[in-house]
């Protein structure tokens, strides 16, 4: 190679690198530094110990294979996850007190970003996280009756604490 292509192959390599950092910049660093994805939102709320115990055996347990837990800004999430409310459309505020935020690559079943407004029980909750077929004769939904009575109540506490 002669010095002249070499330096054009210096040149276009400056290029490129400028232009990759400023792509990590726009798209990584910047967003990073807003402080509005830490503030938790109007209706985030701590969760109480039951229902931190409730979310580390829905960490265990995978449900978040099947579940996500986000109501995109499409029309169909609005309508199905959100009862036709845009307000509730997920934010990053609404995570802060859940780590790591569960959102889910999946829907196998619902999404239960809101599922605690569904107006079911927890005794409900339970019997269904025990038998799914007893309530959806087709649910694909794994039975969880192995489980200790303790951990079923926690989880139906979690899911139940799921609401704006
Ligand atoms: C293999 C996929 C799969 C896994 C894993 C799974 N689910 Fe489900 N789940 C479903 C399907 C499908 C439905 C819808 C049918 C039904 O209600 O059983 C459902 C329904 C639900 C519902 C009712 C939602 C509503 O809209 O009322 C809740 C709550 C729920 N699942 C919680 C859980 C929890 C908690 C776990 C983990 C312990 C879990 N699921 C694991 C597939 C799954």
């Amino acid at each position: 190679m002669n010095r002249l292509s070499d330096n054009v192959a210096y040149l276009i390599g400056g290029i490129l690198l400028t232009i990759l950092l400023i792509g990590v910049n726009l798209t990584v660093i910047l967003p990073l530094m807003d402080e509005s994805l830490y503030k938790p939102s109007s209706r985030a709320r701590p969760m109480s110990a039951t229902e931190e115990k409730g979310f580390a055996i829905y960490k265990r347990e995978g449900c978040w294979y099947c579940h996500s837990m986000q109501v995109r800004r499409t029309e169909s999430d609005v309508k199905l996850w959100a009862g036709g409310n845009k307000e509730l459309v997920s934010k990053p505020g609404d995570y802060v007190y859940m780590w790591p935020a569960l959102w889910g690559t999946q829907r196998n079943g619902p999404d239960l970003m809101w599922v605690g407004s569904r107006g079911i029980s927890v005794e409900r909750q339970v019997e269904h996280l025990k038998d799914p077929r007893k309530f959806v004769p087709y649910s694909n939904m794994p039975s969880y009756d192995h489980l200790p009575e303790d951990e079923l109540l926690a989880l139906a506490e979690f899911i139940m604490s799921r609401k704006p």
